[in-house]
């Protein structure tokens, strides 16, 4: 692997889960590099959670389906590594933090992972701190995750994904159950990851208007499960409006307001 190798090579992929009359996604391939924030986009059913599952390898490994195409994770094909591996390079956020929460204090929860993969101890307590730090928790580790509001639960998640220290992150609608206060507080906390570098995203979300602030590419899925785009995310939302909104897919307030201005006559000359 060089540094300009992607972190993730997803090639073809077609997924059908046991008992499913079809493959959604259906033919789907994309990179994601150190440092890129990718948004996956498409209705409902087009497939997103189903190849989010398969970036870390629970798909084939856990989730009882049949992935054809390839998924490469760091290089490594995802059928031939364990989840326990390939859980060191892709972590995961899902829609309900409290699914995952599985410890009474936010310092538990968080040591919770590396513990898992055997580390000293010194150094599950110096991964947790950073991570507690990154996400504005590490003053309240000795407190219930109960306490936390939904936005702070979901912070949680992602120090608990911080802490395993894995360079990709996939976060599927991390934002979904959280009011617009603890969606805020959760792309605050996204933005300064992207700042700061180093990691890499794979987002699903319907709230395009946070989303924007950190996204790099899009792409999108059609409701077959087909790639339908794949571009940068100013590209594909100003191209593609028309199709994306076809789909049944949200496009950002701003491209929305832009699209009414064009339709009246008064077209901008670019609205992301
Ligand atoms: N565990 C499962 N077992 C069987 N079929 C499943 C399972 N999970 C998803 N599916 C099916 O796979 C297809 C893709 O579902 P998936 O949840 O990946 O879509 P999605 O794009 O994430 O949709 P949404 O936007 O509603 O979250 C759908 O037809 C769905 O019914
Ligand atoms: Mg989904």
């Amino acid at each position: 692997m060089t540094s300009r190798d992607p972190l993730l090579r997803v090639a073809d992929a077609r997924i059908r889960h046991d008992g499913n009359d079809r493959d959604t996604p259906d033919g789907v391939g994309f990179e994601l590099h150190a440092g890129e924030t990718l948004l996956l986009l498409g209705p409902s059913g087009s497939g997103k959670s189903t190849l989010a599952l398969a970036l870390n390898g629970l798909i084939p490994h856990a989730v009882p389906a049949e992935l054809t195409g390839s998924v490469l994770v760091d290089g490594v094909l995802t059928t031939d590594a364990t989840v326990a591996r390939l859980s060191q390079s892709v972590s995961m956020v899902f829609q309900d933090p409290d699914a995952q929460i599985v410890t009474g204090t936010l310092l538990d929860e968080v040591c919770f992972g590396p513990e898992n993969l055997s580390l000293p101890v010194t150094e599950v307590l110096a991964r947790a701190e950073t991570a507690l730090r990154q996400v504005g928790l590490w003053e309240r580790r000795g407190e219930n995750p109960d306490r936390l509001s939904g936005g702070g639960r979901q912070r949680l998640a992602v120090a608990c994904a911080l802490a395993l220290r894995s360079p990709v992150i996939v976060l599927d609608e991390p934002t979904a159950n959280l009011d617009p206060v603890g969606t805020e507080e959760v792309y605050a906390v996204l933005g300064d990851l992207v700042r700061e570098g180093g990691h890499a995203l794979v987002l699903i979300e319907h709230d395009l208007d946070a989303a924007m602030t950190i996204v790099d590419r899009v792409v999108v899925i059609d409701g077959a499960g087909h790639l339908a785009f794949d571009g940068p995310a100013a590209t594909v939302l100003r191209d593609h409006v028309d199709e994306l909104l076809a789909l049944g897919v949200w496009v950002p307030s701003a491209t929305l307001a832009g699209l009414r201005l064009r339709d009246a006559g008064c077209p901008c000359p670019s609205s992301p």
